[in-house]
């Protein structure tokens, strides 16, 4: 136990490390150019707000909280969503007082007892928006847009756009009563969860995993929320597809596509590489403010696993970047060396150039081959004649030329060559 990682957690390594930093460098530039600033919450918040903003019957909150009481006895929750944790620093920070729009992205671990498998976690990364403040079905389509670039940026290739419409607090009561009559008759032939949807959230049925209450949905041709939409609802969606045409995104309705949070009003889109689980998800949001306290403020933003999109890129051959190359390598020839070689490899440092030598007492064979091993452009040799002369003997390692440079002039020999 004590070497093994807990289920679902991975230990990103020197070498993967840097594909991650070029997916949230990659992000963080997308979000600049659409200008949304970046906001860090707590890693847990309290139950509560998971429960009511994500939503009771969902299997997030039924089934997969990390959920623990403190010294305090206050019941706390490792977020399993961005979503909840970014509208409630909203409220509590009184951002709805600002006169313009806000617009947030943040990029940030998540926690769902889940399964794991190919592209599942326990522990996950999410990057993600939110914007407060409008119902304009232009900032839906911006959403989407900046999902849609971010997406094709990154070279993922093959990403298709799926979405729907749920409806708003007018037109799902409606759904409900059109579901309810169709299913209940045949009720008996659900999965027990899906009977139990039926009686809490019949829409939660669109999303179940269980293909038998999938062809029974299909038997009695049970009705979208889509065949329901009040005219603002409908007039919403055709607005925020018209702008998606006129941007050049390109997508598909689904009118069976239901999200796995409870929040969503009116739009609700995924983007989907065929093959793999959901690359990023999201939609509108226009009840949850008001649900964690504050005032009524629509809301529509989406998030997707970094995790998940690393894997479609990995598996496509794409490496989004290598292990940081060093510049250069000082090889100690001698001891009476040593000194002049922490003084040089401070000052190079100091002028920015990565460099790093030996501290294992290797011969000087075996550091050209460390050298080599890390990637070194440059290898500084330093023995007793270039400490008494002042020099250093300077090799470069793609052309295999050497040459004595004054130490004085070392920094900016280097610097015009790295
Ligand atoms: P979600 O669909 O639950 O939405 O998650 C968004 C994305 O997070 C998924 O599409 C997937 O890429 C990734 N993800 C979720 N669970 C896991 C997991 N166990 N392992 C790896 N990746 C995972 C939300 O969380 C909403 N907060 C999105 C949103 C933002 N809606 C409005 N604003």
């Amino acid at each position: 136990m004590l070497t093994q990682r807990p289920r679902g957690t991975a230990d990103l390594l020197p070498g993967e490390v840097e594909s991650w930093r070029r997916l949230e460098d990659t992000f963080r530039e997308v979000c600049r150019t659409y200008h949304y600033q970046e906001i860090r919450t707590p890693i847990f918040e309290h139950t509560e707000l998971f429960a009511r903003g994500v939503g009771e019957t969902t299997d997030i909150v039924e089934k997969e909280m990390y959920t623990f009481e403190d010294h305090g006895e206050r019941s706390l929750t490792l977020r399993p969503e961005g979503t909840a944790g970014v509208v409630r620093a909203f409220v509590e920070n009184k951002l709805y007082g600002n006169p313009d729009l806000t617009k947030l992205f943040y990029i940030g671990p998540m926690f769902r007892y889940e399964k794991p498998q190919k592209g599942r976690w326990r522990q996950f990364h999410q990057y993600g928006v939110e914007v407060l403040g409008s119902e304009a079905p232009d900032v839906d389509a911006e959403v989407i847009a900046l999902g849609a670039t971010f997406l094709e940026r990154l070279g993922l290739g093959r990403v298709q756009l799926e979405m729907n419409s749920v409806g708003c607090a007018e037109c799902r009561p409606r759904h409900r009563e059109a579901m309810v009559a169709a299913l209940r008759p045949v009720a008996d032939r659900l999965c027990a969860d899906c009977q139990s949807r039926l009686e809490r959230n019949p829409l939660r049925i669109f999303d179940c995993k269980n293909e038998s209450c999938q062809a029974l949905l299909r038997e009695v041709n049970a009705p979208t929320v889509l065949d329901c939409l009040c005219d603002a609802c409908a007039e919403h969606f055709d607005a925020v597809k018209r702008l998606l045409q006129e941007t050049g995104v390109s997508y598909t309705v689904n009118p069976r596509l239901v999200r796995g949070l409870d929040y969503y009003t009116r739009t609700a889109w995924e983007f989907i590489v065929p093959g793999y689980s959901t690359v990023a998800g999201g939609g509108r949001y226009n009840g949850l403010v008001a649900e964690v306290g504050g005032p009524e403020t629509p809301g529509v933003g989406f998030a997707g696993g970094l995790e998940r999109a690393l894997l479609v890129l990995q598996e496509q051959g794409i490496h989004p970047a290598q292990k940081s190359a060093l510049a250069v390598y000082i090889a100690v020839a001698d001891d009476t060396a040593a000194t002049t070689a922490a003084r040089l490899l401070q000052q190079v440092r100091e002028a920015g150039i990565s460099a790093d030598r030996d501290y294992q007492n290797k011969g000087l064979k075996a550091q050209f081959k460390a050298a080599d091993r890390l990637g070194a452009r440059f290898v500084l040799v330093l023995g007793e004649n270039e400490v008494a002369a002042g020099t250093v003997s300077v090799k470069d390692l793609t052309t295999g030329e050497q040459v004595a440079v004054a130490q004085d002039q070392l920094v900016s020999y280097l610097s015009t060559r790295v």
